[in-house]
């Protein structure tokens, strides 16, 4: 009887065991698969919304710089430059003027011509002329690039304006690809 009895117990002792080590083990997995897919997640969660944000600044810029530059054509630019004209040659070969030579103007470095005695604060401007600088530019010469000796008041008209823009990228060796 007294061995029935402790068999029983020792039998039941070890179900208990049983049980009890796998709950800790369930248990564990559960909080380690947890701590796994909690991190994942908020990486995965970041990478995506980094990415969309990206996109979407690089996409508006370009699809804002391609329909003002619709509004304008060559020909019209050609009109708008006699305002520019009285300062700039824009031939090829042309000489510097009171502003500097502007063929090839577009996709070069600001206030790069050797030849021609810039204002410091446009060599020190450091940039590559592209549509988005040309148009910050000719919309408010002064407040662009302050300090520099273009005395210009700007193109306010975006007609006007585009139409330059383009017209400058058409006097030029290598044209830059219309966004
Ligand atoms: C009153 C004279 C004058 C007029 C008008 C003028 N500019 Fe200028 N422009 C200058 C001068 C001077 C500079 C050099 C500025 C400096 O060194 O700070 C300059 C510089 C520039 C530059 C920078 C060139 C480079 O090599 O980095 C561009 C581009 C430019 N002008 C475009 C135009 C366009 C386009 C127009 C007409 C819409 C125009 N300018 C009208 C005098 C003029």
């Amino acid at each position: 009887m007294l061995y029935a009895c402790l068999t029983m117990l020792y039998e039941f002792q070890k179900i208990i065991t049983s049980i009890v080590i796998v709950i800790i083990v369930v248990l564990g997995i559960g909080k380690i698969s947890d701590i796994v897919f909690k991190t994942e997640k908020n990486v995965v969660a970041y990478k995506v919304e980094v990415q969309t944000k990206e996109v979407s600044s690089a996409e508006t810029v370009s699809l804002d710089m391609a329909s003002f530059l619709s509004l304008g054509d060559v020909e019209h630019g050609k009109k708008v430059f006699k305002k520019c004209a009285a300062c700039h040659s824009i031939n090829k070969g042309g000489k510097n003027k009171i502003g500097p030579a502007l063929w090839s103007v577009m996709q070069r470095k600001s206030g790069e011509l050797s030849d021609y005695k810039y204002s410091k604060a446009l060599l020190d401007y450091e940039k590559q002329w592209n549509f988005e600088e040309l148009n910050g530019f000719l919309l408010k010469p002064a407040t662009w690039i302050k300090g520099n000796k273009m005395g210009f008041a700007g193109l306010k008209d975006d007609k006007d304006r585009a139409s330059v823009i383009l017209y400058l990228n058409d006097s030029s060796d290598v044209q830059l690809p219309l966004p």
